[in-house]
């Protein structure tokens, strides 16, 4: 049996997806991985409860105490080397970092991004945005994304995806909830999961589950 792997999850808001982390870690899920440490970029963020009420260690970074990204990725790079990380999942990480950060772990790092990329995604489009911009454009379809994170916004290797039915009375806050429940926490956990067995390989920028 391999070692297990430390997963470090940073996270700026209400933390439902560190939750869905959390459940399936607790339903025997994320296989050889263990949740070990919570980042988070906002000090009031609901997701550093949930951390605490399930007796995981969290600490904070806050971007505003950061002069500029550089200094604020070089910190943030330094804690996830503090905290040993084979894996780093972003969970409506709101700070695009740089490229020192993936650098550091290439091809070791996670996201998930409530939409099917390459609709959707890339600067500005996050959290509540990305459904009102898919709401204007009037798609049928939209769903999640999980995809390893490079230096260029939601452009890394697609691990996995799940594609949800658009409702024509969706609000952005209906479509949000229905992508969740339906995509991103089953998909997150379920490619945390694949991570921490070695089942994903990379190979020209495409991934392959073994
Ligand atoms: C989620 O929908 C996540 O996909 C999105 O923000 C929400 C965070 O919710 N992330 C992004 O838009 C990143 N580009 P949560 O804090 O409840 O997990």
């Amino acid at each position: 049996m391999n070692n297990t792997k430390n997963i470090v999850v940073l996270v700026s808001g209400g933390g439902t997806n560190l939750q869905a982390l959390i459940d399936a870690q607790s339903r025997g899920e994320l296989g050889n991985g263990k949740i070990t440490c919570v980042v988070s970029s906002k000090a009031d963020a609901y997701a550093l409860v949930r951390a605490k009420e399930s007796g995981i260690k969290s600490r904070t970074l806050i971007r505003k105490d950061y002069d500029d990204i550089a200094s604020y990725s070089r910190a943030m790079r330094d804690i996830l080397l503090e905290e040993k990380a084979d894996l780093v999942v972003y969970a409506g990480f709101m700070t695009i970092l740089d490229e020192s950060v993936c650098d550091a772990f290439p091809n070791k790092m996670i996201n998930v991004h409530p939409a099917l990329i390459p609709s959707f995604c890339g600067k500005g489009y996050y959290g509540l945005h990305v459904h009102e911009e898919a709401l204007k454009k009037g798609v049928k379809i939209s769903g999640a994304t999980v995809h390893f994170i490079t230096a260029e916004c939601d452009a890394g290797p697609i691990i996995l995806q799940k594609s949800v039915e658009v409702m024509e009375n969706d609000t952005p806050e209906t479509l949000q909830k229905r992508i969740m429940e339906q995509a991103e926490w089953k998909i997150l956990p379920k490619a945390v999961q694949l991570f921490c067995d070695e089942k994903i390989v990379v190979e020209n920028g495409k991934t392959y589950i073994k």
